[in-house]
């Protein structure tokens, strides 16, 4: 039996000038587990998580945290409550230090005010340990600029940092579709990680084979409704990979064509 959700939707209609993006979608997040938002392009995915962080009110519909309907106030309000959110360009300055980028908007001080300055040495301190918990270790010095890491290593920084500031929801759009396949595994063990951790993760992906790598639960997403929930073990990748197709023979369609 799986614990009770930290976060839920119930529900949720997202209506636009034009379009609705979400129709009735409802979503579980549960600590300890990782749950797969799958989805084509303009399925909805990212209108589904800036419900979840905050930063859209659905038209309809209902939000839950722990158990009792919330209205986020906005994106800090939710982050304030423990959900935080992951963007695919990973919010990351490139021209910005690794420690000064780990506690950008926490900043650590040293001294009373007005005579307070940031307290470099240790931020660059805790940024290095609370990334080399998630294995990088590659980046040793607080001072190397945050654009001289790889795209795997910013994910890191970006999870990390959530982690270390209390995150109980992580929600991560598409941290794995930059990277190549080696940095995409190490990302795809951190989130593992972070599950053991008893973190409840949003993982949002175009990639069922990654999805699959590492979900408990997978919820398909097709114009903003969701055409199929499942647990691991359910289903095979193609089906997966037809069911987020809508249907069509993707699988098959390769085979003819021999793509890989
Ligand atoms: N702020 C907005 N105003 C009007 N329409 C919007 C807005 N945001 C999203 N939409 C529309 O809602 C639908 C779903 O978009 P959304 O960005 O959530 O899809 P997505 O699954 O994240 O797609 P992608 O994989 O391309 O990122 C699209 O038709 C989009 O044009
Ligand atoms: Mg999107």
């Amino acid at each position: 039996m799986d614990a009770a959700p930290i976060l839920e939707l119930r529900d949720v209609t997202k209506a636009f000038a034009g379009t609705t993006a979400l129709h009735g979608v409802s979503i579980r997040v549960e600590p300890g587990r990782i749950v797969c938002l799958l989805g084509d392009n303009g399925a909805g995915k990212s209108t589904l998580i800036k419900v979840l962080s905050g930063y859209h009110q659905p038209t309809s519909g209902q939000i839950l945290l722990d158990g009792r309907e919330i209205r986020f106030a906005g994106p800090r309000d939710a982050r304030k409550r423990g959900i935080a959110t992951v963007h695919q360009d990973v919010g990351s300055i490139p021209l910005m230090s690794v420690g000064r980028n780990f506690f950008l908007g926490a900043e650590l001080t040293k001294g009373v005010r007005p005579f307070h300055h940031l307290d470099t040495r240790n931020a660059n301190r805790i940024a290095i340990e609370q990334m080399q918990r998630f294995g990088i270790t590659r980046i040793t010095d607080g001072d190397q600029l945050v654009g001289t890491m790889s795209g795997g290593e910013r994910q890191v920084l970006a999870i990390s940092r959530a982690m270390y500031f209390g995150a109980r929801v992580l929600i991560l759009d598409e941290p794995t579709s930059a990277l190549g396949v080696k940095e995409a595994s190490y990302v795809l063990r951190m989130v593992s990680q972070a599950r053991a951790e008893g973190v409840g993760i949003v993982f949002i992906t175009h990639n069922a084979s990654h999805a699959m790598a590492v979900g408990d639960r997978f919820t398909v997403l097709i114009q903003g409704r969701v055409a199929a929930e499942f647990a691991r073990g359910e289903k095979a990748r193609e089906e997966v990979i037809n069911l987020m197709a809508g249907g069509e023979k993707i699988a098959e369609l390769e085979e003819e064509l021999a793509i890989e």
